[in-house]
């Protein structure tokens, strides 16, 4: 079965394109899912996509998809630097989770270089644009053969 993958965009997401394009630059939201759609297809591997201006949405979307997905790719936007509730369901559904942003936080103001998110997540990119999406997809899938190696490995040492 193909491995199953969340994508989350948070608040005002909905806007790039014309958002502070010379920070988040040109591309709309529905072409950089249109671009993570057609590589999920040649990496054979299925996306269920969300973008909600809404914290409560976001953390029900995690909790219910549990079991659906195998892991998470989540730009939490400003909800990054304020959200312990969006942190506490990556805590719980215990799935690798690329946190990514279009822009480069660090560089940014200082309010936007702590992140709760962060310490739950397996990695996190950002200053890369909307490429940062397709290298977060990327990370994810390459998890999935992380973990299953070390599963074989800890199998191989069971059975011996
Ligand atoms: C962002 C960075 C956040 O600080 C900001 O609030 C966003 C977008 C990014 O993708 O660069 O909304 O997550």
């Amino acid at each position: 079965m193909s491995k199953r993958i969340l994508i989350i965009h948070g608040p005002n997401l909905n806007l790039l394109g014309r958002r502070e394009p010379g920070i988040y630059g040109q591309e709309t939201l529905a072409q950089i899912n249109e671009r993570l759609q057609e590589i999920a297809k040649k990496m054979e591997v299925e996306l269920k996509i969300l973008q909600s201006n809404h914290e409560g949405e976001i953390i029900s979307f995690i909790g219910e998809n549990a079991d659906w997905a195998d892991g998470i790719v989540i730009n939490p936007a400003a909800y990054t630097h304020t959200s312990v509730a969006i942190r506490d369901a990556i805590a719980a559904v215990h799935l690798p989770t690329v946190e990514i942003h279009l822009s480069n936080v660090f560089k940014r103001e200082e309010f936007r270089h702590f992140s709760y998110i962060s310490p739950v997540a397996t990695g996190v990119i950002c200053g890369f644009g909307p490429e940062g999406y397709v290298l977060a997809l990327q990370a994810v899938v390459s998890q999935f053969v992380v973990i299953a190696r070390s599963e074989a490995t800890k199998q191989s040492h069971t059975t011996k």
